[in-house]
């Protein structure tokens, strides 16, 4: 491999750094739905976890490398510390991927050495070159990341990169861990790296970053500018604390901008050619499919996939964009697959008609779950009378979303209104097929039903994000509901979609719960996985 590479590869870390954000954790067959979604956006590489993490990272990462790693499809990567039994489990994870690559690191700042690993120099240096080199004994694609490279001692990590390079990594990554460098320092950080690391040219220089500053894309776009080939990115930029550099934002600015990074490639500037592999069409899919099942809401002001983010208010533009787009729009809502909303399927429609629709929008469902859809569509379509697309991806990610099901919600009433106090009734079926009925009075319907879910399952935990948002405009509108709450220091997330609010409140709530549940049953101590990730 070299560094002359004339198009961006798009590394894909939601699964894994991404996942690492407070109550974004995802179960292995949401990993799977969102590997797969992943595939189809055309990513290049998925870090689908950290394999030595815990027995469930494993199989994830396994279960990835098996159904999505295929001879098409993108390379799967597990990280592993540089720790023998951590390159170990990522290369046994891995086996079932036809191309797989391990992504060891160890950190190079002096911070780090001094009060985290407590090591030399020299033994980080011996290290990170002997794990590489085992590393490299399982397989040939072999990724190495400096950890909090940019702050480490520019002249010790050419050092480091040198060595491990010269040890077989292919990749040579350079993360800002914690998000404190500004656009030109990074710039400087890759042509400081290209210019005085002599075997660079044998090894693709990669990028990753945290949103601390909010500088995260501007940073690779800036490394991208001086040589930097991979960009390590997440879908709705999630992560750690203020999370990653976002995906859709940095292909969206290499695609709307090609014709600015064109020369930086060496391309001619008037190249229409895509700068990375990226299906944008599959980019709000993949927004939405990743929101809902992580429970992170987007924010409507954020770039690409943003409520608002095609949205003109102002008059002035409103305006200008019926007279021309081009006047305040730089690029087209189709682009990223935001299509305009088509109402397809109503009450009559069969389940050919559904199938081929859902296929048409790029969900393969296993029979099984295709017929669970629909008996949701059925249930929504008598209700509301069209069915548009949104509200058919709606029904689909709630079908699909793989909360375990221990607690299942079989009634939910509500009385309430401006003279009564808010009561409500609700039968859950217990873990143990039991059911169970109670009622609470609340300061509304939601807290209410809240209240007495509380007294069936009896976890104590605080509510901490409860949001609802419609899918379509009308009366009739699907409405979501995404929750939040936290156990001890851990955060669970909860999403339901229904046209009655207070159903889809109780359905996310009774999901978030049945992730702490399940939690608890498994035993799995919040401090021991957070121990373990990076
Ligand atoms: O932020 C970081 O430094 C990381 C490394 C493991 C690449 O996530
Ligand atoms: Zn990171």
């Amino acid at each position: 491999m070299t560094n002359k590479t004339d198009r961006i590869i798009i590394f894909d870390t939601t699964l894994r750094d991404g996942e690492q954000c407070p109550g974004a954790t995802l179960n292995i067959d949401e990993k799977l739905v969102i590997a797969k979604q992943l595939a189809r956006l055309g990513v290049d590489i998925i870090e689908a976890g950290f394999a030595f993490a815990s027995p469930g990272d494993f199989e994830a990462v396994s279960k990835i490398a098996k159904i999505v790693g295929t001879e098409n499809g993108p390379v799967i990567c597990s990280l592993a510390r540089a720790i023998k039994a951590d390159i170990e489990a990522a290369a046994e994870a891995l086996k079932p991927a036809v191309n797989a690559r391990i992504h060891t690191f160890i950190s190079t700042s002096d911070i780090h050495l001094e009060y985290q690993l407590r090591k030399s120099r020299a033994e980080v240096l011996a290290i990170a070159e002997e794990m590489v080199a085992y590393a490299k004994s399982f397989m040939t694609d072999v990724e190495f990341s400096p950890m909090d490279a940019a702050r480490s001692d520019p002249e010790f990590l050419y050092q480091v990169l040198e060595r491990t390079i010269a040890a077989g990594a292919t990749t040579v990554n350079i993360p800002d861990t914690v998000g404190y460098t500004t656009p030109s320092e990074f710039g400087a950080i890759i042509k400081g790296i290209i210019e005085n690391v002599p075997n660079i040219n044998q090894a693709i220089i990669s990028v990753h970053g945290h949103n601390d500053l909010g500088l995260a894309v501007a940073n690779f776009l800036e490394a991208v500018k001086n040589g930097a080939r991979q960009l390590e990115c997440t879908i709705n930029g999630i992560g750690e604390r203020a999370g990653n550099a976002s995906l859709e934002e940095l292909v969206m600015a290499l695609h709307v901008r090609r014709q600015y990074f064109n020369p930086y490639l060496g391309r001619p500037e008037e190249s229409q050619e895509s700068l990375t592999n990226i299906d944008t069409r599959q980019i709000y899919k993949t927004s939405r499919l990743v929101s809902n099942l992580t429970g992170m809401l987007v924010q409507p002001n954020k770039a690409i996939v943003g409520a608002n983010a095609f949205a003109h208010e102002s008059g002035i533009h409103q305006d200008g964009v019926l007279k021309n787009k081009l006047t305040y729009e730089i690029m087209d809502a189709q682009l990223i697959g935001l299509t305009d909303n088509q109402i397809v399927l109503g009450k009559h429609s069969g389940r050919n008609a559904f199938r081929t629709r859902l296929k048409e929008l790029g969900f393969e469902l296993s029979d099984t779950e295709l017929n669970k859809a629909f008996v949701r569509f059925k249930e929504v379509a008598d209700k509301k009378k069209d069915i548009s697309d949104w509200d058919l991806e709606a029904i689909v990610n709630d079908e699909i979303q793989q909360a375990p099901d221990l607690f299942r919600v079989e009634l939910v009433q509500v009385s309430c209104g401006s003279n009564a106090r808010p009561t409500a009734t609700v039968t859950l079926r217990t873990p143990e097929g039991e059911e169970l009925t109670d009622a609470a009075i609340g300061t509304g319907p939601v807290d209410a039903v809240y209240k007495a879910i509380n007294r069936v399952v009896n976890v104590p935990n605080e509510l901490i994000e409860f949001s609802v948002q419609s899918v379509t405009a009308g009366i009739d509108a699907i409405g979501e509901v995404t929750i939040r709450l936290r156990y001890e220091s851990k955060v669970f997330s909860g999403h339901a979609a229904n046209t009655d609010i207070i159903v889809a409140s109780a359905q996310a709530y009774v999901n978030a719960l049945n992730r702490l549940y399940s939690a608890l049953q498994t035993q799995e101590k919040p401090e021991e996985v957070s121990a373990q990730k990076v």
